[in-house]
């Protein structure tokens, strides 16, 4: 069984690789290159997968969930320029792609050896926009 938990977040950014040219970073990224960067409202969803425990009926302590969410992405990243505040975004283009490589990168450890493992994390950059990563 899975069970998603919402929350939402706020960043800004800059789509930008230090690795290209002015030009080639303005091909790539368009107005997303502007230098002061811009916001997003992101969305992020998290899965985990399990079964109801039989005694609590629940696969997860939503609090504890809570609280992990907060401690590894809404503190770190709410209100903050993810390419200035936000490790290894200063060095790795804060793409929807990246930005929910590392939000799975944070969470899987704090849910190994659980009885809920992670199982997706689903990223709305817009709401017309999201990406999914389940890990390699
Ligand atoms: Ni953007």
């Amino acid at each position: 069984m899975l069970i998603t938990r919402r929350i939402d977040f706020s960043a800004s950014h800059t789509c930008w690789n230090p690795a290209l040219s002015e030009a080639e970073n303005l091909a790539l990224y368009g107005d997303d290159a502007r230098p002061h960067g811009h916001g997003h409202n992101y969305v992020l969803e998290v899965s985990l997968a399990g079964e109801p425990d039989p005694v609590t009926g629940m696969i997860v302590d939503l609090k504890d969930v809570k609280r992990v969410l907060e401690e590894e992405v809404m503190v770190p990243m709410d209100h903050r320029h993810l390419n200035h505040e936000v490790p290894p975004f200063h060095s790795v283009v804060p793409t929807a792609e990246n930005l929910a490589v590392e939000i799975w990168r944070r969470l899987a450890p704090r849910f190994e050896g659980s009885a809920a493992r992670l199982r997706n994390v689903r990223l709305y950059e817009t709401e017309d926009l999201y990406v999914d990563y389940s890990g390699e």
